[in-house]
């Protein structure tokens, strides 16, 4: 057994199945050695075998309309947070209305970089800085960040640490000077953090401490200038483990989540694992719990526990000698686990409200959720859970969106229809032979279903109920047959054209150790870089059919990658890989954050954007690439303003305390003393990337 150098975790297991440069620590910390272990689903194998029509056009439903589409989505005035919120807010409706059109983000891809070299690189013509970095103080009392001096009580004042999803929203009224800013904390690196000379107790209490979520206020003198957090401003927050959650449906009061502390199963203290996210019409945030199980210790022998990954193991952050809800063998906290993995909401602009966790849209590792307005008047929520072998969901609510109604919106996550997805493809199974290359007909394609967990308030699932169906998803799930997927990421629909795009970000698994090989819909085996699926719903969003087809399958060409980039010529694309958070700009076109890309193509993790419509369909070009170690988060397209952020998670991830591999953001030079506030280590940050030759 191996330990980090002054540190109890455990690290060995993950060291011999990584590939290449990717990090075993960040294997270990983040996802609890996810990968490492025996694939927790053992569900029996699904193909695309049993879904009768797998012949239906494409051609029947590609020509949905996008402007038919915006105007029940965003038609008419919103209230003003509901106009704050969405990506661009009015301007992005007024540009969809066009169709897909020319950005003002013009630029030149950059070369793909190293993954060894510690810089933030954008292309000619670009600067970046950071807009918060990890410990930055949020409120007056709030100390300025102190690396050798740090403490709980400081850190619960300050940012914390490995941002994931990020939004920016504008403040109503402000004439485009005033925002909030949520960020996400889902993880820490106790190795690099912290001085070995800190007591254990105080590293457990500082990391807990920079968990949770932000919410910060920026403002900046005119849309040309570059934005700057308030340091306490009046919308700020911190979201630590003592903040309490209402949970809302099926769920709440249910005796699957009763426990000592909270014996009515209604309230829930903390956020664990938060990864991706989504912003809604309304202006509220969604947040993923993802891998939950790292933060309990548990029996381990249910066949729930195993499911999600819940052992009886000592975790990486050791809480569990702290608190006793973090050991699910401790009587009266035996349900604390089943309270974490949800689908979390939290309101930006009312800094009082009570966040919540909605039980309607199941429990698992969800990597975020983002929602559209159907046709029909109801919203819809899409959300992947990131697993080998596991699935794609959507949410149907049962209200209708109410434009300007943002307390009744805010209810409409609480109620609704549960389905999983199951895809059917439309070549023969041995024209899909695991390499990826594209079958006779000229792509990876065919038809879907939206398979039923929860529907009218009633279990779909035989021999379970509704609690059960939504405490657990992923063994309801397993009962229908839905498809196995490769770590579905982002899953987020174009206000465009409502065509639904599945970050699958990789699956080393696939066709390996006896497991389910390729399928049309996951049609590489031993799936080192990914693929895009991008799904058409039948008529309304809320259809229980779709189509689908793949956008790309990602690798490098120049290094004989087999890949597809919907008929774009391989050799003129940026290599990509391991594709993870999805964002729109306001003119149509998918940008990609990445994360992994080490350990595939051996290059820096980075930000692309995708060409979805025209002749140039599938062009890949990459923005920008994040420092060494680093994964690429959260990305915000504001084109029309020819601005770019992004979150830089775990920077320098592999190094240790006295023996950093990356200075991002601060990079003080060696031997001089940082300026206040600043210092010599990385610090997971906001980026804000913008022109500074016009
Ligand atoms: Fe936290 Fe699925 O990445
Ligand atoms: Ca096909
Ligand atoms: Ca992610």
């Amino acid at each position: 057994m191996s330990v980090i150098p002054g540190r109890k975790f455990t690290l060995l297991p993950m060291l011999g199945h990584t590939k290449g440069k990717r990090s075993a620590v960040t294997c270990a910390l983040k996802c609890d050695n996810a990968c490492s272990g025996e694939v927790c689903n053992t569900s029996s194998d699904e193909y695309f075998r049993d879904i009768a029509s797998a012949t239906m056009s494409r051609r029947a439903v590609l020509g949905f309309g996008a402007a038919g589409a915006l105007a029940v989505a965003f038609g008419g005035a919103l209230a003003s947070a509901e106009s704050a919120a969405a990506d661009g807010g009015p301007g992005l409706a007024a540009a969809a209305r066009n169709g897909f059109g020319r950005s003002k983000l013009t630029f030149t891809a950059i070369a793909p970089v190293d993954a060894a070299v510690d810089a933030f690189t954008v292309p000619a013509g670009f600067g970046w800085r950071p807009v918060i970095r990890w410990g930055d103080p949020l409120f007056n009392d709030a100390p300025d960040f102190d690396l050798n001096h740090q403490s709980a009580a400081a850190q619960a004042r300050q940012f914390g640490y490995n941002n994931d999803y990020t939004d920016i929203l504008e403040i109503p009224g402000s004439k485009g000077r005033r925002a909030v800013l949520f960020a996400n904390h889902e993880y820490t690196n106790e190795t690099i953090m912290f001085p070995p000379s800190l007591p254990a107790a105080e590293v457990r209490a500082v990391a807990a401490a920079a968990h949770g979520l932000t919410v910060v206020e920026l403002e900046r003198r005119n849309k040309n200038q570059p934005w700057n957090y308030v340091k306490g401003a009046r919308l700020n927050r911190r979201y630590l483990n003592d903040t309490t959650y209402e949970l809302t449906g099926p769920v709440a009061g249910s005796a699957l989540v009763r426990t000592v502390a909270d014996p009515a199963g209604r309230s829930i203290r903390g956020t664990l694992g938060n990864c991706s996210g989504g912003t809604t019409p309304w202006g509220t945030i969604l947040s993923g719990e993802e891998n939950f199980n790292g933060y309990f210790v548990s029996p381990g022998t249910s066949a729930s526990d195993k499911r999600y990954g819940l052992t009886n193991q000592p975790t990486a952050r050791q809480w569990e000698i702290d608190d006793p809800r973090f050991n699910t063998n401790n009587p009266g906290y035996e349900n604390e686990a089943n309270r974490f993995g949800w689908i979390v909401e939290v309101d930006p602009f009312d800094p009082a409200s009570t966040p919540k966790k909605h039980s309607a849209l199941g429990r698992f590792k969800h990597e975020g959720a983002n929602v559209i307005v159907a046709e029909s008047g109801q919203v819809v929520a899409y959300s992947g859970d990131d697993e080998r072998f596991d699935y794609l969901y959507k949410f149907v609510s049962k209200n209708k969106y109410r434009e300007g109604d943002r307390t009744h919106n805010m209810t409409l996550l609480a109620e609704g229809n549960l389905y999983v997805a199951k895809f059917a493809g439309s070549s023969p199974a041995f024209q899909v032979d695991g390499t990826g290359t594209v079958p006779s007909d000229g792509g990876f394609d065919g038809t879907g279903q939206w398979l039923p967990l929860v529907v009218d308030g009633k279990s779909a699932v035989a021999g379970m109920s509704v609690e059960e169906v939504l405490v657990y998803t992923r063994l309801a799930a397993d009962k229908v047959g839905p498809t196995k997927m490769d770590r579905c990421e982002d899953v987020e629909a174009s206000l465009h054209t409502r065509k639904v795009y599945v970050a699958c970000t990789n699956n080393s698994d696939r066709g390996n150790f006896g497991k389910e090989g390729a399928t049309e819909v996951n049609p590489r085996n031993n799936n080192r870089d990914g693929h895009i699926v991008e799904i058409t719903e039948t008529g309304d969003q809320t259809s229980t059919a779709f189509t689908w087809n793949l956008l790309m399958v990602c690798g490098d060409p120049s290094q004989g990658d087999v890949t597809y980039f919907s008929g774009f010529p391989v050799d003129q694309v940026s290599p990509i890989s391991c594709p993870d958070n999805l964002a729109f700009d306001s003119v149509g076109n998918l940008w990609i954050s990445t994360d992994g890309a080490p350990s595939g193509i051996g290059k820096a993790d980075g930000l692309f954007k995708v060409t979805l419509g025209g002749a140039e369909r599938g062009r890949v070009e990459q923005f920008l690439a994040v420092p060494r170690d680093g994964e690429t988060c959260g990305p915000i397209i504001r084109d029309e303003e020819r601005s770019v952020f992004v979150s830089v998670q775990h920077p320098g991830e592999d190094g240790s305390f006295d023996a950093q591999l990356s200075f991002f953001p601060d990079y003080v030079a060696a031997g001089t003393t940082p300026a206040p506030g600043q210092a010599r280590a990385p610090r997971p940050s906001v980026v804000q990337v913008f022109r500074t030759d016009a």
